[in-house]
């Protein structure tokens, strides 16, 4: 018999404590057990991310699902890396890094650069975008002057992989695995082992703009926002048809889980790599949603999208 897949991380490194962030930080200690360093740019968000973690584990230890001695490991597990001082540098003994940080592809590409110069040579680099080319991440990894076919730079691009985790993660089962065209087979048997150690069911897509997961859901969104911008009919309304019509437990523009939860900023960067990348006018962002966004009108994570959260 084969032996089992082991992911082999003993640390594993999240960058961007945001509402993604957050959740992987949490199912890595809980239920993965493994230490968690947490790094983001900005310190009001760690504190509030760890705040809301504090409440998190809270509840489910209220709620019976967890017992009070693991919730206490748990958050002991997770450690904040300082930004000024440590910075990407203190991901360096991790095994794997798990990046969350805006949906911002020159972002993400530039942080992947620092990310490989840091880590040690076994170290995966795990992107959580929403639609962002992994291919394109894997590739900002290897070092100016190394040719991307040579086995130096082959060695930097095949750690990189797609761990698509969904919104809230410690609720939602799934993630989306995705190979870049440099990921190699290791890399991807171990994020896969890794996913399912947190707890997760696996689903494997191809690297296209949205893999399947947004490319299926950002038009359904995008019509409903088109739907309520012609003025068809109130958010109410549109939500309550997709609901109570087709059995959706939520509606396409509501709390509770889609463009609000998501954040619109967020909704809208997807949207615009899909169009971009696929270049079908199917995917073009509607404008009240670029409208929002530039109000900053981001959803649950600002206080206001299309519905309220004071
Ligand atoms: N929101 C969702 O429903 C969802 C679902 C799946 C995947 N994602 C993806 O996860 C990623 C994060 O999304 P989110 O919803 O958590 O966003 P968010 O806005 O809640 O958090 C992003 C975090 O990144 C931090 N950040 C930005 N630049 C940084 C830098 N240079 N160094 C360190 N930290 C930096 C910000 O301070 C912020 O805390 C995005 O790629 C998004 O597409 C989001």
């Amino acid at each position: 018999m084969a032996a089992p897949i082991i992911h082999g991380v003993r640390t594993v490194g999240v960058l961007g404590a945001g509402q993604m962030g957050l959740g992987i930080a949490y199912v890595s200690a809980l239920r993965a057990k493994v230490p968690v360093l947490l790094l983001d740019k900005s310190k009001e968000q760690v504190s509030s991310s760890l705040k809301f973690m504090d409440k998190l584990l809270a509840k489910d230890v209220s709620k019976g699902k967890i017992q009070d001695i693991e919730a206490k490991e748990a958050r002991d597990r997770i450690s904040v890396l300082d930004y000024d001082s440590h910075g990407i540098e203190g991901f360096r003994d991790t095994d794997m890094v798990i990046e969350a940080v805006s949906e911002n592809i020159q972002l993400k590409r530039t942080l992947f650069k620092s990310i490989s110069e840091a880590v040690n040579p076994d170290c995966i680099m795990a992107s959580n975008t929403s639609s962002i080319s992994i291919t394109k991440i894997a590739a900002a990894t290897i070092p100016e002057g190394v040719s991307a076919s040579s086995e130096q730079g082959r060695k930097y691009a095949e750690r990189v992989v797609g761990l698509h985790f969904f919104n809230p993660v410690p609720v939602m089962k799934l993630v989306e695995l995705i190979a870049a065209l440099q990921t190699s087979q290791s890399t991807l048997e171990r994020a896969r082992a890794f996913a399912s150690a947190c707890g997760k069911e696996v689903t494997t897509s191809q690297d296209v703009p949205g893999f399947v997961s947004n490319a299926v859901l950002m038009p359904f969104i995008n019509e409903a926002i088109m739907t309520l911008e012609k003025g068809v009919a109130t958010k109410e309304d549109i939500d309550k048809t997709l609901r109570l019509g087709m059995a959706h437990p939520m509606g396409p523009l509501q709390l509770g889980k889609r463009p609000d939860f998501i954040g619109l900023d967020t909704c809208l960067a997807i949207q615009q790599t899909l169009y971009q990348g696929t270049g079908d006018s199917k995917y073009r962002p509607s404008v009240l949603l670029e409208r929002m966004v530039d109000a900053k009108w981001l959803g649950k994570k600002s206080g206001k999208g299309f519905y309220d959260y004071q």
